[in-house]
């Protein structure tokens, strides 16, 4: 092939990539963008901060709302704060709640009573044309970005996205080294048995050397990939949940789900290195093995995103 082919057919190759990923990445960030724009506990926060603190401390931090059987959390009914605010007794003076803060206190204690920022599925409040949810939230922008969370759900998808972008461009480098080495041993007609191993290693440090277009834009996509994830990271741990004593939520999940993936992904960078270790000093069979550990791991890291990603989508509170 001449180089010039070569070009095209790298560049085609990595558009087609590039189009196959961007496509489902955009349907997520619509999916996500259909998600009210609340903030969770910092709304009910606001709310209580507004209409509750002029008389009482305990709305200052999560640990005093929680207190004093004020909210039973997953039972609205039973919380004293509902009841309180569902008959009007609160606030004592000043405006009484909206029906849609109502319904929107009362769907976070139904969620839980979750300290996260992260957005409360509510049903709209009775008599309410509006969905309770967009009520009381004030979502505030983040970038270029409705809100956070939709920041970190995008990066989170396009990242993975990128990942499976680099794993498939990888693959289709190694196949092509593959193929031409092959072509060239049948051609001499060297033989795995008999034939001498010098030949062999000169051949795949020659095939190595070649042709390094789609090495570098496998390289190209894992930065890409890896600098949406650190944007994805930082926000993630803006907004990380404290774990509740003999309860696995899905925030829990997604959390060793991270530093599954941390791990993961340091081991993959160093198999990569190791890999073009062994490729370019032509050892046949530390290649396959690392090749074959690289690419496991290759399938393993997007699954694993994929999965924490919508499990936190789809999972109720
Ligand atoms: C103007 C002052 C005032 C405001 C504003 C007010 N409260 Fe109260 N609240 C009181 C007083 C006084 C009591 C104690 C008497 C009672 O229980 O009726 C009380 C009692 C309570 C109690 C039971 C005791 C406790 O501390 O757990 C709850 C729950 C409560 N308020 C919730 C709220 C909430 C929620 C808001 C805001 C939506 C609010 N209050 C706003 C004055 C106020």
């Amino acid at each position: 092939m001449s180089s010039c082919r070569r070009f095209l057919r790298s560049s085609l190759l990595v558009v087609s990539v590039a189009a196959l990923l961007v496509i489902p990445s955009g349907l997520f960030a619509e999916a996500v963008a259909a998600i009210p724009a609340n903030k969770g506990f910092a709304t009910i926060k606001e709310i209580l901060d507004r209409s509750c603190s002029a008389c009482h401390d305990w709305t200052a931090t999560y640990e005093g709302i929680m207190s004093g059987g004020r909210i039973v959390a997953g039972a609205p009914d039973k919380s004293l704060l509902y009841q309180k605010i569902a008959s009007d007794q609160m606030p004592q003076e000043g405006d009484k709640l909206t029906p849609d803060q109502k319904a929107f206190i009362r769907g976070w204690i139904a969620a839980g009573a979750p300290s996260t920022e992260l957005p409360i599925a509510v049903p709209a409040a009775e008599g309410s044309a509006a969905q309770a949810s967009s009520a009381p939230a004030a979502s505030q922008k983040f970038l270029f970005f409705p809100d956070k969370e939709t920041f970190h759900a995008v990066t989170g998808f396009a990242s993975t996205a990128f990942f499976i972008g680099a794993g498939i461009i990888g693959t289709v480098r190694f196949l092509d080294m593959m193929n031409e080495a092959h072509a060239y041993r049948d051609s001499i007609g060297w033989d795995e048995d008999t034939g001498d191993p010098a030949v062999r290693t000169a051949e795949i440090k020659a095939v190595w050397a070649r042709n390094q277009a789609l090495r570098w834009w496998h390289v190209g996509f894992i930065v890409a990939g890896e600098t949406l994830y650190i944007g994805d990271a930082i926000t993630g741990i803006s907004m990380f949940t404290k774990h509740q004593p003999g309860k696995l939520t899905k925030h829990d999940v997604h959390r060793y789900a991270f530093f599954l993936h941390a791990s993961m992904m340091v081991a993959q960078v160093g198999l990569g290195l190791a890999e073009s270790y062994a490729l370019s000093t032509g050892q046949h069979d530390l290649m396959i093995g690392l090749g074959a550990a690289h690419a496991a791991l290759g399938l393993a890291i997007p699954a694993v995103m994929l999965g924490a990603g919508l499990e936190n989508l789809l999972l109720p509170e």
